[in-house]
């Protein structure tokens, strides 16, 4: 069988795409995105993933609690048996109960190198502090913000003419990459986590 993904969105979608299209070229061989899961009911990736054939709805989460909403989605995700949920743009923290229900099988995509410029306008954050570098970090989640064991990043230069809008596109270029290569480490099982850190196995020669 397939290896399954969820992914959770909010909005635009980019990174899911990314990884559609990881899949669909073999770049992630042998899965599939079973569900897309947005908590906006506006959120456009949800039609971009109609479009491609994939499974994808909106279950909105105003006026329910955390861990009310959380069961919401672990109940969609498990319906789809799926072993690993990628976060791209999910603007939501998650209960600690999401968090045991796939301990070290939820992924997040973060638009900084953390732990600096956690939480929201990431690029922004970086561009105020006056870094001339920045980059992006894919995660394990855990109930804290952006604070989860740290599987891969990568950096991205800041340049004196930067807006936010433009070093986040020179980021998210990176995010596309590297969200692609984590999944498929996990995926395949070649990491193993020691306290916060996230030890890589060398890939394996064919
Ligand atoms: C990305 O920059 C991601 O790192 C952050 O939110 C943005 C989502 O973009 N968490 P998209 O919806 O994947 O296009």
């Amino acid at each position: 069988m397939k290896r399954r993904i969820g992914v959770l969105i909010s909005g635009r979608g980019s990174n899911f795409e990314a990884l559609a299209d990881s899949v669909a070229a073999g770049r992630i061989p042998n899965a599939e995105i079973a569900v897309v899961l947005s908590n906006r009911a506006d959120a456009p990736g949800v039609a971009k993933a109609k479009a491609r054939g994939i499974e994808a709805r909106a279950i909105p989460s105003s006026g329910l609690e955390r861990e009310a909403y959380d069961r919401l989605i672990v109940a969609a995700l498990r319906q789809k048996q799926v072993e690993l949920i990628c976060m791209a743009g999910y603007m939501r923290m998650v209960s600690a109960y999401f968090v045991s229900e796939f301990r070290n099988r939820i992924l997040n995509i973060h638009p900084s190198l953390l732990p600096a410029f956690p939480g929201l306008e990431a690029q922004r954050q970086a561009l105020e502090h006056g870094v001339k570098f920045t980059g992006c970090t894919v995660h394990f989640v855990d109930e804290r913000l952006d604070a989860g064991p740290i599987l891969l990043q990568a950096i991205v230069p800041v340049e004196d003419s930067d807006t936010p809008e433009i070093l986040a596109a020179r980021i998210l270029r990176e995010e596309h990459r590297i969200y692609t290569e984590a999944v498929r480490i996990v995926l395949d099982g070649r990491y193993r986590i020691e306290g916060r850190r996230v030890l890589l196995d060398p890939p394996q020669k064919h």
